[in-house]
């Protein structure tokens, strides 16, 4: 994801050099970068406090000062330092090692890319090369030229914003000519290719025409602030083009993964806990200007998943706002499903008849907005209920559809709990008994069924923080016993211990026996030559993938520290790490020793710990194998060769058990 090894790019063709990044983790200390965020206080060796990303009492947030990584347990969340200020102050990557060598006092060593490297600095720096010049463009041809002046920011100015809305929302102007934009951008020395990927040229044969000609522009955002594209409104009445024009797809700008103005939202989605959806750009100015900064829109396309798991990523709520005439309404009904389905809560405002957010926000001060939202935003379950109600109150055929469609809605809400008190809220509005309500829904959530198992399934094997719910009791074993090799790799895989094997020998009665012997060896290098001598292969994708890497790791670097580590690996994996490091850390937070609960393991030395699992992964794989013998003398009747198998996996099973008892 990041070119951790080179340096990051962070504005066109500038890296900030591998050294700076290097310096900054060495120097970053992440007890003392959090503790400008979070109170910690000390806990042992390490420090927790209430966690940031959630409203909770008792601490749950925690700090390691040795292994320099944070978890939060209510949340989920944990990673380095510099994720720390990714979650925390939405930062992209180069910010948040911008901010750390900022407080550190690092001087930012930039490089150019050379010229070979420059033309694979891939096509999407030119692209968002060219969105820049026009960004700028566009605003100079506002503030600067006469027609821009007068036609432009009038227009703007008409519908009350102000000169800082203006331009910080960073407002343009297209002059009404045919190719005045592509003209300049060319004589820049931009090239017609690009501009016209970017759809801000389009070309007919040997003419070219400025896509903008004649509008106002509204430049569009990505969450780091990079311009992906435009939309422009139409100054005149003509009946016939369109009011809005976009930017076309293109290699950086993708419509449906895209929200107008969550660059400028961001913070204070996080910071309110809320994020106000409304269709146009100039609902969303309005707002900001009114003093409700925490708003976006989803630019009059229908609502998408990408485009909730932007805001997903800072807040669980979304309250929608719409025009009070139907066709608005139903259209935001649909997307809602869809913010149901990411665990998020949803409510739901309709504005009085003829307004708009943008009109209505213009005509209030901030404190009339504020508590009209306070007021009017209702539950969305309530809100669907209640206005289908009042359409099929004399007509039952219609009255069982728009339970159906309700039931439907319910269904699609993760949570347990909140399910059952949104059809119980239901029941009351519809006029209609509960258990006929709950029946419904289980007869949808049993079509869905087949459909979620899978989805189960494949989720258990991605590389998930694996929350231990009352629903996950259904183990994969495979899964967890790889997961129990990587975490004691991580743990102790440096480690030098004292190995009890029991190894097979003829004994002077000519029988094999299990005789111990004890050598010595380091954790990881028997964790690898006992897999190997099985050639035994990590089913999940991504623990293969980190296996080898730690190994490759320890066997070049005796001096491994595993903070080193969460650092070189890509953001995801790092997640991963960190949360299997902190699963360790958990036990001194809860305490659980005072109450003394022993997790599992914890009581054995280090050398019982790696004998214990490796053994118990053999045995699960050849049980696994002989299940597949098994099946196949069933399918194909008698098969000596494949008997013979059976029984020697079996055998080998047997005496992979004794030596599981003997180290038990
Ligand atoms: N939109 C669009 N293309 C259109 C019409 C609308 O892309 N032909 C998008 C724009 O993002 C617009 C949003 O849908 O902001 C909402 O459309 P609408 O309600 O018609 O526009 P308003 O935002 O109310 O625009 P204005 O107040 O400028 O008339
Ligand atoms: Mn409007």
């Amino acid at each position: 994801m990041f070119p951790h090894f080179g340096g990051i790019l962070f504005h066109r063709h500038i890296l900030i050099s591998k050294s700076t990044i290097d310096k900054v983790f060495e120097t970053a200390r992440v007890e003392e970068v959090i503790g400008d965020f979070v109170q910690l206080k000390k806990a042992g060796s390490n420090f927790k406090g209430l966690s940031p990303f959630s409203d909770e009492r008792t601490p749950s947030f925690m700090v390691s000062p040795v292994k320099q990584i944070w978890k939060d347990f209510s949340s989920g969340k944990g990673g380095t330092v510099v994720s720390f200020l990714m979650e925390h102050e939405h930062f992209t990557y180069p910010e948040a090692i911008k901010y750390l060598a900022k407080k550190y006092n690092i001087e930012v060593e930039e490089t150019q890319l050379s010229s070979e490297e420059k033309e694979k600095a891939d096509e999407r720096e030119s692209l968002y090369l060219v969105t820049d010049f026009a960004n700028e463009y566009f605003q100079k041809t506002l503030h600067e030229t006469d027609h821009g002046q007068a036609i432009g920011l009038s227009y703007f100015k008409e519908r009350g914003f102000s000169p800082e809305t203006i331009k910080k929302f960073q407002l343009g102007y297209s002059l009404n000519e045919w190719q005045a934009f592509t003209d300049e951008a060319i004589d820049k020395g931009y090239n017609l290719e690009f501009l016209e990927k970017t759809g801000l040229t389009i070309v007919k044969e040997d003419r070219r025409f400025d896509r903008f000609k004649g509008r106002v522009i509204f430049p569009i955002h990505s969450m780091s602030g990079r311009v992906l594209g435009f939309g422009g409104r139409i100054l005149t009445q003509d009946k016939k083009a369109a009011k809005y024009l976009n930017s076309p797809e293109s290699d950086i700008y993708h419509k449906s993964k895209v929200l107008y103005g969550i660059y400028y939202a961001k913070q204070s989605i996080a910071k309110e806990d809320n994020c106000y959806l409304v269709e146009g750009y100039t609902d969303v100015i309005q707002f900001y200007q009114t003093g409700i900064k925490n708003v976006v829109a989803s630019s009059g396309t229908a609502l998408t998943a990408d485009q909730i798991r932007l805001v997903n990523r800072l807040t669980k709520n979304i309250t929608v706002l719409f025009d009070s005439d139907a066709a608005g309404t139903r259209a935001s009904l649909r997307g809602i499903d869809l913010i149901l389905e990411q665990g998020m809560n949803v409510k739901v405002c309709a504005f009085p008849e003829g307004e708009d957010p943008d009109s209505f926000a213009r005509k209030n001060t901030f404190e009339e907005l504020s508590l009209f939202l306070e007021e009017q935003a209702v539950d969305f379950i309530q809100f669907k209920a209640s206005l289908l109600f009042e359409e099929t109150r004399n007509d039952p055929i219609k009255k069982a559809e728009t339970i159906r469609d309700i039931v439907n809605s319910i269904a699609k809400i993760p949570d347990q709990i909140k399910k059952e008190i949104y059809i119980r809220e239901c029941s009351k509005i519809m006029d209609i008994s509960e258990a006929v309500l709950f029946s419904t829904l289980a007869q949808i959530e049993n079509k869905d069924l087949k459909k979620a198992d899978e989805q189960f399934r494949k989720e258990r094997r991605s590389f998930q923080i694996v929350k231990e719910t009352e629903t996950t009791k259904k183990v994969d074993v495979q899964y967890e016993l790889e997961r129990n090799i990587i975490e004691i790799l991580l743990l102790y895989g440096n480690k030098t211990e004292q190995f009890e094997d029991l190894v097979l020998k003829d004994n002077e009665e000519g029988e094999l026996i299990l005789e111990p012997v004890t050598h010595e060896a380091k954790v990881f290098e028997k964790i690898y030559l006992d897999l190997q001598e099985d050639e035994m292969e990590f089913s999940n994708d991504n623990f293969r993938s980190l296996y080898y890497t730690i190994i490759d790791t320890l066997n070049q670097d005796p001096e491994f520290r595993l903070s080193d580590f969460v650092n070189k690996v890509s953001p995801e994996v790092a997640g991963e790490v960190t949360s299997i490091l902190m699963n360790d850390e958990r036990y001194n937070l809860h305490d659980w020793e005072s109450r003394s609960i022993f997790p599992k393991g914890k009581d054995l030395s280090i050398a019982q710990l790696v004998n214990e699992t490796i053994l118990s992964l053999r045995c699960f794989l050849i049980d696994q194998k002989v299940n597949d013998f098994k099946q196949e003398t069933l399918e194909s009747e008698t098969n000596k060769g494949v008997l013979e198998d059976v029984l020697n996996y079996s055998n080998l099973k047997m005496l992979l058990s004794r030596k599981l008892n003997r180290v038990l």
